[in-house]
């Protein structure tokens, strides 16, 4: 980071599986017209060339080459790799369980490092993920912690894969979550964890309009907060 874009702000907003934080995420930075960085769709994109590739996903120094090298690009409303739209591809719960397998990867978590901080750009960013408070923006200036119960976010992504067309088994899909969250929270590197100082934000009983409020909310009083202290 250089002087540069240690003066752009930052909202990280973390927190587990389908806990609604993507849209959040989304919907604050439209709001305030900063860019938005979806940080889980790196390791989904990890994930998703390892397996066409036919790279074990626990093969360190391998998976961490992809990630370094990997021809992602987001643009005109869709996910990329190299030529390929893969905007629907990286959704498969296949693909989430392969991500948070390589996410507990050192050398692939150092790997895309620098290039979630790459999207630090003028006017401002707003980063999801599990650790953009902690690790990646740990300076940032407003962090968010967004929960829900394991059942409202397993409820939650049922509603998705149904309105997609999928199908879908809810009893399997709370255990996939607890599973996943049990990975993310456990491992080594990063763990899924609220920063210090971030708002805990539990939007179990909560819609999406209100989150969004209450983390532009949070951004507001960090904001004055930090003009005060200066
Ligand atoms: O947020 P999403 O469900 O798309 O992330 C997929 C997986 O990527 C998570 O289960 C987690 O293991 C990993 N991840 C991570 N750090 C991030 C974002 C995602 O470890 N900042």
């Amino acid at each position: 980071m250089n002087a540069t874009s240690a003066s752009i702000p930052v909202i990280a907003i973390d927190g587990p599986s389908a806990s609604g934080k993507g849209t959040v995420a989304e919907r604050v930075a439209a709001a305030l017209g900063f860019h938005f960085l979806d940080s889980g769709a790196l390791y989904r994109l990890t994930a998703l060339s390892a397996m066409n590739q036919g790279v074990a996903l626990d093969d360190e120094v391998r998976v961490a080459e992809m990630a370094a090298t990997l021809p992602a690009s987001f643009h005109d409303g869709a996910i990329w790799l190299a030529e390929e739209n893969v905007t629907d591809a990286i959704r498969a719960e296949a693909v989430g369980e392969g991500a948070s397998k390589v996410a507990a990867l050192p050398a692939v978590r150092a790997a895309l490092l620098d290039r979630q901080r790459a999207y630090r750009q003028a006017p401002g960013l707003v980063a999801d993920g599990r650790d953009m408070g902690t690790v990646v923006f740990a300076d940032a200036a407003a962090k968010v912690f967004l929960t829900a119960s394991a059942e409202a976010r397993a409820e939650r992504r049922y509603k998705q894969l149904i309105e997609k067309g999928n199908s879908a088994n809810l009893p399997a899909l709370v255990a996939d979550m607890q599973a996943r969250d049990a990975r993310d929270t456990a491992r080594a590197v990063a763990p899924l964890k609220p920063a210090a100082d971030a708002l805990l934000l539990d939007t179990t009983h909560m819609d999406v309009e209100s989150a969004v409020q209450a983390v532009l909310a949070h951004y507001a009083s960090c904001m004055t907060r930090s003009k005060q202290g200066n």
